[in-house]
């Protein structure tokens, strides 16, 4: 095997003492393998590359391509690690500096102390069940000994207890860890090109939102408790009907619908009233007002989002909107987010102006309206600067 072949070459340059210490090290990590201990191997101010050489062998001929093999502090220069992984072959990429520890963030499978680090019980805790804590210094001996989680094997090897159920657990965590790590532009990128446009439904009806923006909705709804919603934009209808259920839970109000094309629209309900039309004509805007009349009114912009055609929009509707009650403009994130990072959906035409444009315009000239940026608690928004409250 790979490892067996590196293992005299690597002790044939050591002291018996140095290579009494990758005997040690060998069935260690083998261990770690073969019982999928979660975490890196880690070597805190090691003295000399071997251990490392030799433990990134172990892993490359067992195929482990992802755990990481980190120094702590080194003592030597990387130049002299990385000659010597280019020299045996092995996999650069699994080699990192390492800080620190970080509980949850970076579990440890193998921890080889060469000198004592402050904070011992804290570093300890970053140990994975079934990991192992080889300490050559003798000063830490007393500190590792009073650490409950850890159990004594040899004189100086400790392992937190091996339990296969933690060891799972820890295993889900490595594997859910990875996601906790992207960008919040990652996650914008990938709920818009993979999931918005195929995978969220609301009652099996496709719904062309940020989910984190529909609890925000069912909030101001309860809040505002609108005798008539206007959704301008409904497509497939999906949120058409999430907003009725809203009421359906009120117990009142309606939802006007307004799409200039009904040939995705697939919903019904009775609390929908469908008014189907372009949302600029005198004819559309008619009719919906006749629906709002006296009603406390929310109003939510989901239609043509080219910035001419929101703004126009917002100038027809906003009136519609009652005190206290809620004009919502959506997709303003077109205008952050360039094209090429969201994909398809969104037009390069919006790229310069689109909802955000409309909004900073309307807003400058309408006082009445306040931009509500608690809605954008959650972070992550389709609706940035859109949540806009009519003063009561
Ligand atoms: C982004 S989709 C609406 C998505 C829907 N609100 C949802 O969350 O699932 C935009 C909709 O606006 C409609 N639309 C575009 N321009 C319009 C206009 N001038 N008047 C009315 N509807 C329009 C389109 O037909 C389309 O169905």
């Amino acid at each position: 095997m790979f490892a067996q072949l590196v293992k005299p070459l690597l002790k044939d340059s050591l002291e018996p003492s140095q290579q009494a210490l990758l005997d040690e090290i060998e069935p260690l990590i083998e261990t770690i393998h073969n019982e999928s201990i979660q975490g890196d191997i880690v070597f805190y101010q090691p003295t000399l590359p071997h251990a490392l050489i030799l433990s990134a062998a172990i892993l490359q001929a067992h195929g482990d391509h992802h755990r990481r093999i980190a120094l702590w502090q080194p003592q030597f220069t990387i130049s002299t690690c990385l000659t010597l992984f280019q020299k045996y072959q092995l996999e650069l990429s699994r080699l990192v500096i390492y800080q620190a520890p970080a509980v949850d963030d970076t579990p440890i499978a193998f921890l080889h102390l060469s000198a004592v680090p402050k904070h011992l019980a804290t570093i300890t805790d970053a140990l994975s069940p079934g990991g192992y804590i080889v300490s050559t210094p003798p000063e830490a001996h007393p500190q590792l000994s009073q650490i409950t989680r850890l159990q004594q094997t040899e004189g100086h090897i400790w392992r937190v207890p091996y339990d296969p159920l933690q060891a799972k657990v820890a295993q889900y965590r490595a594997e859910y860890r990875p996601r906790l790590q992207q960008s919040l532009r990652t996650w914008a990128r990938y709920h818009q090109r993979e999931l918005i446009f195929r995978d969220v439904h609301w009652m099996g009806q496709p719904t062309l939102k940020n989910v984190m923006d529909c609890w925000i909705y069912q909030e101001v709804i309860y809040e505002v408790q609108p005798e008539v919603i206007v959704e301008i934009g409904s497509f497939s209808g999906g949120s058409t009907l999430f907003f009725a259920h809203m009421l359906d839970l009120l117990g009142a109000g309606k939802v006007v619908s307004v799409d200039i094309n009904r040939h995705a629209y697939n919903v019904s309900h009775d609390r929908i009233i469908e008014v189907t039309g372009d949302s600029t004509t005198q004819e559309v805007m008619q009719q919906v007002r006749q629906h709002c009349a006296g009603k406390r009114t929310l109003v939510i912009h989901d239609g043509d989002h080219r910035h001419h055609t929101v703004l126009t929009d917002l100038n027809h509707y906003a009136p519609l909107v009652t005190p206290g009650s809620y004009l919502i403009v959506e997709d303003g994130i077109v205008d952050i987010y360039p094209y090429e990072e969201t994909g398809a959906a969104l037009e390069p035409d919006f790229q310069d102006k689109g909802p955000l444009w409309a909004v900073a315009t309307f807003m400058a000239e309408n006082p009445q309206f306040t931009y509500d940026r608690t809605r954008e608690r959650y972070w992550l928004t389709y609706n940035p600067f859109s949540f806009l409250k009519r003063l009561p």
